[in-house]
């Protein structure tokens, strides 16, 4: 069951005003990654062939990042009328196919190591709609980037509850997990995302280039977390892999977090203007 549907957002409030063309342009990469859930949740569907429960619920999660996708996408063709969502993303779904559509069992090693790249990426999405929310001034998009992080919180949970489930049959070390936590955090600049920015940002006319891209994607949406974002969307990768959430030992791991962070997207600024 969805917490919210897309008619329950106030759309006739959209003030074209209060547009930020740099948030525009990463709502159209963000809305093509979240309309793909779809194909993850085959994925989880055949990953976890022999719980029904966990399948229920990945379906009703695909169908929610589908939801996410649509809401995004909507209010970036009302924020840009010459754009086409349905267009970029049979665009992005041609050209793009998740690396793992074809595997059998987790790419991550194990049931665990599966649930655990999820926690982070919920953790990530949780954090970065949080920040989006903060950053715009418009009203719509504030209120779509509220639903939605509130949703990524629930997914978060979802897949912490059932990884805690698995953890305790399969029982794979801190270090495996930390190493899963780290491998899926470095993911976040392959193509997946790069390829988003660029279906739903060049005329089909323009290259492919993923080193431009990832740098236009994330120089702006880097420019978007404060302090706070980055501490709880890390306060939750801790948990995932059984390291306490809070505490001076999170702390310090923010602090270096954010200094990473900074010199990343310092280093993206310079990279998108160079291109
Ligand atoms: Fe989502
Ligand atoms: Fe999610």
């Amino acid at each position: 069951m969805k917490h919210w549907r897309i008619d329950d957002v106030r759309w006739e409030r959209f003030d074209r005003s209060k547009l930020d063309p740099s948030l525009v342009a990463i709502v159209k990469a963000a809305a093509m990654v979240e309309r793909n859930g779809t194909d993850y949740g085959i994925y989880l569907n055949r990953v976890f062939h022999d719980d029904p429960a966990f399948q229920r619920a990945a379906d009703n999660w695909s169908a929610e990042e589908v939801q996410h996708g649509d809401a995004l996408g909507r209010w970036a063709m009302l924020a840009d009328p010459s754009w086409d969502y349905q267009d970029a993303f049979r665009r992005y779904q041609q050209g793009y196919h998740l690396p793992l559509l074809a595997a059998e069992s987790s790419v991550r090693g194990s049931r665990t190591g599966e649930l655990i790249a999820r926690c982070i990426v919920e953790s990530g999405t949780s954090s970065y709609y949080s920040a989006l929310a903060d950053a715009t001034e418009e009203p719509v998009l504030k209120d779509i980037c509220k639903l939605i992080a509130a949703d990524e919180f629930r997914h978060f949970k979802l897949f912490y509850d059932h990884m805690r489930r698995y953890l305790q049959r399969e029982k794979i070390s801190l270090a495996r997990r930390l190493m899963i936590a780290l491998g899926r955090v470095g993911e976040s600049e392959d193509d997946e995302l790069a390829y988003a920015f660029y279906c739903g940002n060049d005329t089909p006319g323009v290259p492919y280039d993923h080193d431009r891209c990832i740098a236009a994607y994330m120089s702006r949406a880097m420019s978007a977390y404060r302090y706070r974002h980055l501490e709880r969307g890390i306060g939750m990768i801790l948990k995932s892999v059984g390291l306490p959430p809070r505490g001076r030992f999170s702390d310090m791991v923010v602090n270096l977090a954010w200094r990473f962070m900074q010199r990343r997207r310092r280093r993206f600024v310079r990279a998108a203007a160079a291109a």
